[in-house]
């Protein structure tokens, strides 16, 4: 998508007070990265560093995340990287489903547009949001095709920075990766016109390229 498209979204999520969470943010989290990035990773909700510096994944987990790449052969401004919820919720508690509910517009805005040829969830919030019934012991390293989505969910980088017989197999879980992505295509849906529905645009016809 348009690094403009992804401003504007940005500029919604930051003013968004639909869910309890906004009270207690320094900030929103939207996510960042290459807004046409084929590579997407999806976490929880930000946590204390991330509330304070507007990113996600820049506290510890963020650490193992960018080791993680790179032992693959990415650096994150190659991918894209969001959470299920955009702000962070209270001493770090998981997010509650109604909070979950409100912020699912604006991560299938993210998906729509960045139109990933895969997406790595990281933990049970990223996994469940696309298989409910999963458990992360049983999906985990596996890629599934969830409509048009080719998913894989992961241990969260937390997890096994708490568990440390989890991080060889988040390590495998990586490895699978750069083949998965070697042999996907890019999904073909229309791209998504935030804030306007409105049918297709002509390449100069400025009254049909949305809010910009
Ligand atoms: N954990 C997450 O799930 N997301 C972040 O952005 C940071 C830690």
């Amino acid at each position: 998508m348009e690094a403009q498209v992804l401003e504007l979204l940005n500029a919604k999520i930051a003013v968004c007070t639909a869910c309890r969470l906004h009270e207690g943010r320094t900030q929103t989290v939207p996510g960042n990265g290459d807004p046409n990035a084929e590579l997407m990773f999806i976490g929880e909700a930000p946590g204390a560093n991330e509330d304070q510096q507007g990113l996600p994944f820049v506290g510890r987990a963020g650490q193992l995340l960018d080791e993680l790449l790179a032992e693959i052969g990415f650096s994150r401004p190659e991918v894209f990287v969001a959470n299920v919820i955009k702000c962070r919720p209270p001493n770090n508690r998981d997010p509650m489903p109604d909070e979950i509910g409100c912020c699912e517009v604006y991560l299938r805005e993210q998906i729509e547009g960045i139109r990933p040829k895969l997406i790595v969830l990281l933990g049970r919030f990223a996994t469940q949001y696309f298989l409910p019934d999963a458990t992360m012991g049983g999906a985990r390293g596996q890629p599934f095709q969830a409509g048009p989505w080719l998913i894989l969910p992961v241990y969260h980088p937390a997890a096994a920075l708490r568990n440390s017989n989890l991080m060889q197999t988040l390590r495998e879980d990586f490895a699978i990766i750069r083949p998965l992505l070697d042999q996907a295509e890019r999904p073909e849906i229309a791209e998504v016109q935030i804030g306007h529905a409105h049918g297709p645009a002509k390449e100069d016809d400025d009254s049909q390229r949305s809010l910009l």
